[in-house]
């Protein structure tokens, strides 16, 4: 291994320099895919990092190289600090993102302004307002919509993330792809993907194959045009003809993009995983409350990272609750 001690390079060559925070384990939502039906239990404040250890430990991330920071959840609006992180997070040299339920987001539109940040993607599975009910257990879907036309009038660079599920929302792509080239907002379609409780099987997956040839039967043969996207997407782009919009698929679990990994994570009590699907994790928050420099424990963390899917090789390791299910709860590692 000569990969240099100064930069995030795993042992398949990959630099990562992008780090996703999430900042609580906590939503105003109880969407059924990320939350199992009996909530995960909520833990003492002090195991999660406060408003000052987020900023520290971010400012070793950013020391070590990373370039961009992407805020999760949970919901990571709902916390109270969370403006004051924006702001504190504004001074490091990163490119600042969210993912967001959508349902705070009018309250924090000067704050993302004044901080740079810029790139908003906003949850929403469904057009139909009793849909949307039905998969969040939560009746926001006025309030959600209403921010997302707010945050396109405002000129943030926005996305709409639909998680696809099979016999709930699959008939929708198509209109999905349609109100996105009618208001100019790039749309991904998410492959539903397993993780500890949310009762996931392959049946319940429309795959990115899948999804192709609905819009093919909807719009016509030729009526999709593939677009080139970035180094480290995990989105494949394409657009309808005509459309300035283009719309994604995000195929985690049908063709996974593991090669041109950029990231790692941050769960908000502070542990660090190498991988949406690792089971393991560092406890960056103890050693830093500790005083020790946890600068060696990342690095350690990126050199143990596996090729692909946290060591799950296939499908068929995918689909196996014993592997996926030692892992957390999508709310509680930040999607
Ligand atoms: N599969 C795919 N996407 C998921 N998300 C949450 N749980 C899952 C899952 N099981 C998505 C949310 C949000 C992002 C943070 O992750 O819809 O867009
Ligand atoms: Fe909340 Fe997002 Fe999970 Fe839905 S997907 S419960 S909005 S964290």
């Amino acid at each position: 291994m000569d990969a240099p001690a100064t930069t995030l390079t795993d042992t398949f060559g990959r630099r990562h320099d992008y780090l996703r925070i999430s900042l609580t384990e906590r939503c105003n939502m109880r969407c059924t895919y990320c939350m199992p039906e009996e909530g995960i239990p909520l833990r003492p404040r002090e195991q999660f990092m406060r408003q000052q250890e987020v900023l520290a430990i971010a400012e070793v991330f950013t020391g070590l190289g990373v370039r961009k920071v992407r805020l999760t959840g949970g919901e990571p609006l709902v916390r109270n600090d969370a403006e004051a992180i924006v702001r504190g997070l504004a001074r490091l040299p990163v490119e600042l993102a969210i993912t967001t339920n959508g349902v705070l987001v009018d309250r924090f539109i000067p704050a993302f302004h004044a901080a740079g940040l810029r790139k908003v993607n906003v949850s929403l599975d469904s057009l139909r307002p009793e849909r949307v009910a039905a998969i969040t257990r939560r009746d926001h879907y006025q309030q959600v919509m209403g921010n997302i036309e707010l945050l396109h009038r405002e000129g943030f660079d926005l996305k709409v993330n639909v998680v696809l599920l099979r016999g709930v929302n699959d008939d929708e792509i198509g209109d999905f792809v349609q109100w996105g080239a009618d208001h100019g907002v790039p749309v991904r379609f998410i492959e539903f993907m397993p993780f500890d409780g949310n009762r996931w099987n392959m049946e319940r997956t429309v795959p990115q194959a899948e999804v192709l040839r609905k819009l093919r039967e909807r719009f016509g043969e030729d009526a999709l045009q593939t677009v080139p996207g970035e180094a480290h997407d995990t989105a494949r782009h394409y657009r309808l003809r005509g459309a300035t919009a283009t719309f994604g698929i995000i195929a985690s679990v049908s063709n996974p993009f593991c090669d041109t990994c950029n990231r790692l994570r941050l769960t908000a009590d502070g542990k660090l995983k190498n991988c949406l699907f690792a089971g393991a994790e560092t406890d960056l928050l103890t050693a830093h409350r500790r005083g020790e420099d946890i600068a060696p424990l990342i690095l350690r963390s990126v050199l143990h990272k596996a090729r692909r899917r946290g060591g799950m090789e296939d499908l068929e390791q995918l689909s196996d609750p014993a592997q996926h299910g030692a892992n957390r709860a999508m709310v509680a590692i930040g999607g």
